[in-house]
């Protein structure tokens, strides 16, 4: 009998409680037992053992940890956080409709007449009205054929993407690409290539030499990114795409209800057609307010989705509560366009009095995200910790979420900023940088 069999027999008596003896083991076993017993244990785990690191480094500076802080009310241009007033950037509650009467008011009718849970599939039982008034209202909106709506915007890239590729097929994606479309890119089994950000002549470089190998290829880009707040060149990546016979898909999720003249995203914003993008995705948890992800499109990707893929197929249907609030959001978007264009303004502010004060903003154009580059994760945490002590809540992005160099706080603007808020707190980062 050999080392692993000796190792297998051992556990099979054990199992069967026959007595046995640890001792029976020879080294080499026992070695692997060491090794068995230590990958039973969460606290070996590397990423466990990162942030034990990252933990203790912020105790070593002095920062305190600017996550998973309670908000105790609704987080909009301002907050409440043990108490206190805050004036907030870190919500994406761009349009101030998380929060609005008439959206709360959608839910708590929603919950009345359908309770709390659709308690099933759509595909069995979990269908409701709402799901496809909200369904058929996206679709107009992007002026495609039909839409569906998931329970979660980052299961709703994850499973498009992995269930529509598969390993004959090459996925092209932009490299600030979100994390759901890089999951759904690695559970299709296709072939996966990232492409230097927005830079559509890059990507055509690698289609004319990568297209041929490949049957399907699939172009993930975003309407606007919000590590940076910049947005792709749209008409160049659909002629690229359609030059090389590819699909193109785009993540509206901080785009839908931000950028365009009415916020209706950057299809609105180039002026383009509904159908020139075969895949458009956006998430319900941004601008309307809700909860879940979409994908628009032709009906026959929409059908195939809706029968098929697993993360809607074998999932709950979307809670009434959170459908109606979004579809509500989405009425507002169009009967209250003065949202969007006081958040254009707001963001247009933010950015054109940052660079008046000299604050490296990177790549942000100045919609909706606006990032402040800090140079080193320390510095963007402690930035981060001296605006909290003045009442400002802003996140830093550390490394490894982006670069150490790129380390950044990140603004996220809503349309109920005022220009006060933000004079203030374009001072008080400028007195923190001093501090430094
Ligand atoms: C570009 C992008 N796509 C997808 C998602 C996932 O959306 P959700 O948070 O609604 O699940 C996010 C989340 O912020 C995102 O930024």
């Amino acid at each position: 009998m050999n080392q692993s069999e000796t190792y297998i027999q051992t556990i099979l008596a054990r199992q069967k409680n026959q007595p046995t003896s640890i001792t029976s083991i020879n080294p080499l076993t026992q070695a692997h037992q060491d090794d068995f017993d230590k990958a039973c244990r969460f606290d070996q785990f590397a990423g466990y053992q990162q942030l034990q690191i990252i933990s203790k480094g912020g105790e070593q500076f002095g920062i305190s940890s600017p996550f998973f802080r309670v908000h105790e009310g609704i987080a909009g241009a301002t907050t409440q956080i043990a108490g206190r007033e805050y004036i907030n950037y870190a919500s994406y509650n761009y349009l101030a409709l998380s929060g609005d009467e008439r959206v709360s008011l959608a839910a708590k009718q929603a919950i009345d007449q359908y309770g709390t849970s659709v308690s099933a599939s759509r595909l069995v039982s979990g269908e409701r009205p709402l799901h496809r008034q909200l369904e058929t209202a996206i679709a107009e909106l992007y002026g495609v054929d039909d839409a569906v709506v998931m329970v979660s915007g980052h299961a709703t890239n994850v499973t498009t993407i992995g269930y529509l590729f598969g390993p004959q097929d090459l996925i092209l994606h932009d490299e600030f690409i979100h994390n759901s479309s890089l999951i759904g890119a690695q559970l299709s089994g296709a072939k996966r290539l990232a492409f230097p950000h927005n830079d559509f002549a890059a990507l055509e470089t690698l289609l004319t030499e990568q297209r041929c190998h490949y049957q399907r290829v699939l172009i993930i880009i975003e309407g606007l990114y919000s590590m940076d707040g910049d947005y792709p060149n749209l008409p160049e990546f659909i002629r690229v795409k359609q030059q090389h016979r590819a699909f193109l898909m785009v993540d509206e999720a901080h785009s839908f209800g931000v950028m365009g003249d009415t916020g209706l995203g950057i299809r609105e914003h180039f002026h383009i057609d509904g159908s020139a993008v075969d895949i458009w995705m956006g998430t319900l948890s941004k601008s309307l307010a809700g909860c879940g992800g979409f994908i628009a499109g032709e009906s026959a990707l929409i059908e195939h989705l809706k029968c098929l893929a697993p993360g809607f197929l074998y999932s709950v249907g979307m809670p009434a509560q959170v459908a109606a609030p979004a579809l509500a959001a989405l009425t507002l978007l169009q009967q209250e366009p003065e949202r969007v264009h006081a958040l254009q303004a707001r963001s247009a502010y933010f950015l054109s009095q940052a660079h008046a004060l000299g604050i490296d903003t990177g790549l942000s154009q100045g919609i909706a995200i606006i990032a402040a580059i800090s140079g080193s994760s320390i510095g963007a945490a402690r930035l981060s910790q001296a605006l909290f002590a003045k009442g400002i809540n802003v996140q830093p992005i550390l490394y490894p979420a982006v670069a150490e160099k790129s380390a950044r706080l990140r603004f996220f603007i809503s349309c109920e900023h005022s220009l006060q808020q933000i004079d203030a707190t374009l001072r008080a980062y400028c007195d923190a940088v001093q501090t430094l």
